[in-house]
């Protein structure tokens, strides 16, 4: 039994055949399968890039990041930072945003000029999630666990 709650975030690139649908599927299907494991967190994309973050127990975290490690729908899987932690910073299972909201919040505070997870230091990352659920609230949005229509769960390519 493992009981450190820990956070975890990993960064990846997209394979071509990662198409908008694709990654509706992944986020209907893994908050379907992070729910049963108590596993929280976030998955944003933008510029081809994927940056994720789980929380949950290690034990659990570890069996779900094993899996994505393996997904052929992105490469170069890096694990940013797998570190224990006293609180979570989302309530609900894989939260899905609209990415473009996160960047240009980042954009704006000066954090970031261009999306690029590879690039962020490991307290960047926990000083950027802490002020981006802080400041849009988005750790509070329950998401929809019922099968959404086809793309409503599409968020990424919301033109502003
Ligand atoms: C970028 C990315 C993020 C993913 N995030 C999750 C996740 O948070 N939870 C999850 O169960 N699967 C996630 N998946 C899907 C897994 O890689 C895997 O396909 C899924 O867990 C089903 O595995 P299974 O068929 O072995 O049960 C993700 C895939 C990708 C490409």
């Amino acid at each position: 039994m493992d009981i450190y709650l820990s956070r975890l975030f990993y960064a990846s690139t997209a394979t071509e055949k990662c198409t908008p649908q694709e990654v509706d599927k992944i986020v209907f299907e893994g908050r379907q399968h992070n729910a049963a494991l108590d596993v929280t967190g976030t998955l944003c994309f933008e510029n081809n890039y994927f940056l994720g973050c789980l929380e949950g127990s290690r034990k659990n975290i570890n069996i779900i990041f094993n899996k994505i490690a393996s997904d052929d729908r992105h490469f170069e899987v890096h694990l940013l930072e797998l570190k224990e932690v006293s609180h979570r910073y989302f309530e609900q299972y894989l939260t899905m945003f609209n990415s473009k909201d996160i960047v240009q919040h980042l954009i704006d505070q000066n954090r970031i000029h261009e999306f690029n997870p590879y690039l962020l230091s490991s307290s960047h990352l926990n000083e950027v999630f802490r002020d981006v659920t802080e400041t849009l609230e988005i750790a509070t949005k329950p998401p929809p666990l019922t099968k959404p229509k086809k793309g409503l769960l599409n968020l990424f390519n919301t033109s502003r």
